[in-house]
């Protein structure tokens, strides 16, 4: 049997150039990591991302003692990261500490058992009645916390569902480019563009006109906690209270293609989601900041039906089972997901294996470009191949 050996975990840098940690564990055969992401617009209630020394020391001294010489096998490894922190947030040892060795843990399982990693995922979710296709929904314009100098809200989606998931990878970087060609900006954290605009609603008119194309929609990260503050919407040029944020959205949906709507109000507004939901004719609103990826807090928005869909980021919940499990519960409740990246990343893929592996509604991996990024797009494209 093939038992925990050793671990190593270190400092790396994430894609904004910030300190992150990479975490590897070794078998007597084998071994595996996992580079962890981080947010910038980050969910109040997601789980606790302690700096990058305090994690590692809290890997080497506090989790290591517990897995030596165990099996390898995630599930039961998450079980003792989960009974070393019985915090709600895992403030304790840090969610960043904890889903590092559960990530690398379940990738070394897959090495083990000699399975690609996204064939390896599949047997712990529960299957679809049918398999689809998965939406890609590339961020080409961004604001809010990631673009110093753009509108309020977070990202500007293309989504693409073409007959093959590089056909919608390759037509994404086309817009992308032409989009780019029309513009001279700068590029936001995640890879879009950060184009002067007079407010929220012209970036769409320039998607709109861009895409052309019937089956390409239009999405939107709105990230609303980012710039609701005693109980007004500060968007770049006007403020709006709730009536009025409403009644945008249902404009904006009128008027363009929109598909996808993510966190069109704050981090605690399950009725503000549900009222919208009401209102919206096809428009499916996605909990982000709303939800973190966590259970207890998706069974608040399955009671106010508050959500169409969720994004699961495994980081907002610090562990691969618990991800799973708020998957799995999401799909019992008839809401689908959609895997993110964090505005933060590296160059790791696990995301990309997830997405296929749990046949999630959406993949959101940000702009097609920019190597962390592009490396999950690509993962996709070589699943696609067959060359695992
Ligand atoms: P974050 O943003 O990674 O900075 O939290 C991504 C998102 O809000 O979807
Ligand atoms: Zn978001």
């Amino acid at each position: 049997m093939e038992k925990i050996k050793n671990i190593a975990a270190y400092k790396i840098l994430d894609s904004r150039g910030e300190e992150t940690i990479k975490v590897k564990i070794f078998s007597q055969n084998f071994f595996a990591e996992f580079s962890l992401p981080q947010g910038k617009s980050k969910g109040k209630y997601e789980a606790c991302y302690l700096a990058p020394e305090k994690a590692i020391e809290n890997i080497k001294k506090i989790i290591f003692p517990k897995i030596k010489n165990k099996e390898v096998n995630f599930q039961k490894i998450d079980q003792i990261l989960l009974s070393l922190d019985k915090t709600p947030n895992k403030r304790k040892i840090g969610g960043n500490a904890t889903l590092g060795v559960s990530i690398a843990c379940a990738k070394l399982q897959a090495k083990v058992e000699k399975k690609p990693l996204f064939l390896f995922l599949e047997r712990f979710f529960k299957k679809k009645k049918k398999k689809k296709s998965l939406f890609l929904l590339m961020n080409v314009i961004n604001g809010g916390l990631h673009a110093k100098g753009g509108v309020a809200f977070q990202e500007y989606h293309l989504i693409l569902k073409e007959k093959s998931l590089k056909e919608s990878v390759f037509l994404g970087a086309k817009l992308y480019r032409k989009i780019g060609e029309k513009l001279e900006t700068n590029i936001g954290d995640e890879g879009g563009y950060v184009p002067q605009m007079q407010d929220e609603k012209e970036p769409l008119f320039l998607l709109q006109k861009i895409k052309k194309r019937k089956n390409v929609s239009l999405g939107l990260d709105v990230a609303a906690s980012s710039f609701f503050k005693n109980g007004k919407y500060f968007l770049k040029n006007k403020t709006l209270n709730f009536d009025e944020l409403l009644n945008f959205y249902l404009a904006i949906e009128r008027e363009f293609d929109l598909l996808y709507l993510e966190d069109p109000f704050e981090e605690s507004g399950f009725e503000k989601f549900s009222l919208l939901r009401k209102k919206l004719k096809k428009t499916l609103i996605c909990g982000d900041d709303l939800t973190v990826t966590n259970k207890e807090r998706l069974k608040e928005a399955i009671k106010k039906s508050a959500i169409d869909l969720l994004l699961v980021k495994p980081n907002q919940i610090g562990t691969l089972s618990e991800t799973i499990e708020a998957i799995n519960f999401a799909r019992e409740n008839n809401i689908d997901v959609v895997v993110s990246h964090r505005s933060g990343e590296t160059e790791d893929t696990f995301i990309a294996d997830l997405a296929v592996a749990c046949n999630a509604w959406g993949a959101k991996f940000g702009a097609p470009a920019r190597g962390e990024r592009t490396a999950k797009y690509n993962r996709l494209i070589e699943i696609e191949n067959g060359y695992f």
